[in-house]
């Protein structure tokens, strides 16, 4: 089409994307100045490398290759194949697993997978309730996992903030699940999975792990690994573990077949490519000195956190943590997990509410507030640094209905911001 012919203005190919759509230019900006100039201490985030970033952005998104390596529906796969077979191995041999499926587009879509690869609809799974730190497709009622199957779930003791596992074995005694799935979007305890393993075991159930949240942290050697104990794996990538926003399986070699075939054709058209190049790059990154490092740190910087909110007076869930996430128990406060979110969001720091054991509030008010150190961590913060934001936050709760005192707040995380830079030279 010719410009001035009355049909749409031609847009070179070759034009820039603020030349192209300024609009979504301008949103890209922002979004990357907001990552900047605030404390993300979002639980499930992180920031990926330029590397991974590169991968994502590759004209690898252009390729159709549904099936798998050397076993597509579609010509001219060499090349996917290639970066999909070192996705798989790298999984595999980060994790220890037997195989690896690393197409699913994202954690709901490999725990679905591996539910459908298990049983088939109508079965009984036996999953963590969202209300106490699982999630929504451990088989709540809105999600596909507690609309296609009967759906039990177990929760917290809520003494101790731990994991009921007396529950979840008399749960699994009376309705005798196929499948028990354990993990957790707000859990800041290690599991037991020996103990899991056992529950499962005496009703027969396969076992699955979601290790979504704590994936970067057993890859760093900072937290025990569920491979040898559960049949299934589940993840995503883009938590702890920074890679692109994706998930994957791994399995025992018993269910390869099963789960490959659930995913494609099961669950999934072709595979976006260029996210698994970046999973690639993921696992790469994820099997070196310098992650083993960074996941320590995540650990010593939540840790660190926890005793400064610990030291001013805040109760946490279970009293501290053993991963990536605290969770602040709020029920005593006159204000509500929400409440604090906005403040908080107010001084520069952003975070989210979260329902506690017991929780008297309703779930989008809720008592409580979710606080992770994975993705501040990928800045360099140490625990000097999370030990002031400690004070900050104390801070912002106290002055929470006072704009100045936030402000206040605001310039002095901004001023951490500048000294500690995200992608240093990228204005989008
Ligand atoms: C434990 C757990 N599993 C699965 C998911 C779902 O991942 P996605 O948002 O990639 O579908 C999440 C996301 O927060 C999660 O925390």
């Amino acid at each position: 089409m010719t410009p001035g012919s009355g049909a749409a203005r031609t847009i070179s190919r070759e034009a820039s994307l603020r030349e192209v759509d300024p609009e979504i230019d301008g949103a890209i900006r922002a979004e990357v100045r907001r990552q900047a100039t605030t404390l993300e201490l979002i639980a499930s985030e992180n920031f990926v490398s330029e590397a991974v970033l590169e991968a994502m952005g590759s004209p690898l998104t252009n390729k159709y290759a549904e099936g798998y390596p050397g076993r597509r529906y579609y010509g001219g796969c060499e090349h996917v194949d290639t970066a999909e077979r070192l996705a798989i191995d790298r999984a595999r041999m980060l994790f220890g697993a037997e195989h690896a499926n690393v197409q699913p587009h994202a954690g709901a879509q490999a725990n679905l997978a591996a539910y459908l690869a298990l049983m088939p609809p109508g079965s009984t799974l036996l999953g963590m309730a969202l209300a106490h730190g699982g999630h929504l497709t451990h088989g709540h009622k809105v999600s596909y996992s507690g609309i296609l199957f009967k759906a039990v779930q177990y929760g917290l003791s809520p003494e101790t903030g731990l994991l009921d596992y007396d529950q979840a074995a008399a749960l699994a005694r009376e309705h005798r699940p196929q499948v028990l799935v354990a993990g957790a979007s707000a859990y800041p305890r290690f599991f037991d999975f020996a103990r899991l393993r056992a529950i499962a075991d005496e009703v027969g159930a396969k076992l699955v792990f979601d290790m979504a949240h704590v994936a970067g942290l057993i890859a760093g050697g900072v937290h025990p690994s569920p491979v040898p104990f559960a049949d299934v794996v589940t993840s995503t990538t883009h938590k702890t573990l920074r890679g692109p926003r994706s998930g994957f399986i791994l399995c025992k070699s018993e269910y390869a077949k099963a789960i490959d075939k659930s995913v494609f054709p099961g669950m999934q058209g072709g595979p976006l490519m260029h996210v698994v190049a970046a999973k690639a790059v993921c696992f790469k990154e994820a099997a070196t000195a310098e992650f083993r490092t960074y996941a320590k740190q995540v650990v010593a910087n939540a840790k660190a956190l926890a005793r400064e909110l610990t030291a001013r007076g805040y109760r946490l869930v279970t009293g501290g943590t053993d991963n990536h996430l605290l969770l602040l128990d709020l029920r005593e406060q006159d204000y509500s997990g929400a409440d604090a979110e906005t403040a908080l969001h107010a001084a520069g720091i952003t975070v989210n509410k979260n329902a506690v054991p017991n929780d008297p509030r309703p779930p989008a008010v809720t008592s409580g507030i979710r606080i992770g150190s994975a993705a501040v961590t990928s800045r360099g913060l140490g625990e000097a640094e999370f030990t002031r934001l400690g004070g900050w936050m104390d801070d912002a709760l106290r002055h929470r209905s006072e704009p100045p005192a936030l402000a206040r707040i605001r310039g002095q995380v901004e001023e951490l911001c500048r000294a500690f830079p995200l992608y240093a030279n990228r204005s989008r």
